[in-house]
């Protein structure tokens, strides 16, 4: 398998009154295709090193390469654009406009990216909202669906742009057993059909098993 996302050397510090480091070199590989759950105690810095390896912060030190580019090279516009086409969302709160429907929804990283015509996104959306079971409830709003339903179009909608890496932060945090199965059944259908890698953060030690590698981590280092 090749080599999707390699974390080198991450580290993360807040400077301030008193300097707080929320990740300490930290390194290690995803490869293309692999399905990657990470747990560790509250405040160990789970969420701090997802927002690293999503491009959404950047490194005190150290560097993310995707696909052997390193992003550390990569103006704010240019990790833009490869947040949008490479990497896909989904945290514990599922962050759907409320006010649009599921496959409005799930439209709105196509429309941002402008490659798709209208006709092709309504497709594109209302397959991927079939392949997770959502196919009666496309023109529901959020409001309308259950907490696995809703978590379910924001993978659907994480998979709008064919991302090549899923990051989900908690996405079963507030879901009951069986709404955090259909979670977890999603990601193995993502690494499996959809050829892209996840990597996950839960506090379910029964769902991480579920991945092909458990990472842990720790005050802010990988155990
Ligand atoms: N912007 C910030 N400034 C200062 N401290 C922060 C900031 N973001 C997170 N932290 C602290 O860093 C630590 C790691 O947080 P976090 O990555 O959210 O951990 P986890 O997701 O594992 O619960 C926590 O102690 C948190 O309070
Ligand atoms: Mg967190």
């Amino acid at each position: 398998m090749s080599t999707l996302l390699e974390a080198r050397g991450l580290t993360r510090i807040i400077e301030g009154e008193v300097s707080t480091t929320l990740i300490e070199d930290i390194s290690f590989s995803i490869a293309s295709g692999e399905f990657v759950s990470v747990t560790g105690p509250s405040g160990g810095g789970k969420s701090s090193l997802l927002y690293l390896l999503g491009l959404i912060d950047r490194p005190t030190r150290g560097t993310v390469l995707i696909e052997g580019l390193d992003t550390g090279t990569l103006e704010s516009d240019a990790l833009a654009h490869l947040r949008l086409t490479t990497l896909g969302f989904v945290f514990q709160f599922h962050f759907l406009l409320e006010e649009f429907t599921a496959l409005d929804n799930v439209m709105l990283p196509m429309r941002k990216l402008g490659v798709l015509s209208n006709q092709a996104m309504i497709e594109r959306a209302s397959e991927l909202l079939a392949q997770f079971d959502l196919a009666p409830h496309i023109h529901k709003r959020p409001g309308q669906l259950s907490g696995g339903q809703r978590q379910r179009v924001a993978i659907a909608r994480a998979l709008a742009n064919q991302p090549k890496l899923i990051l989900a932060d908690e996405p079963t945090g507030n879901l009951d057993t069986r709404n955090a199965d259909s979670v977890f059944a999603a990601f193995r259908d993502i690494v499996n059909n959809f050829n892209a890698s996840v990597m996950v953060v839960t506090h379910d030690p029964d769902l991480a098993a579920r991945a092909d590698r458990h990472l842990k981590i720790i005050d802010g280092h990988l155990a």
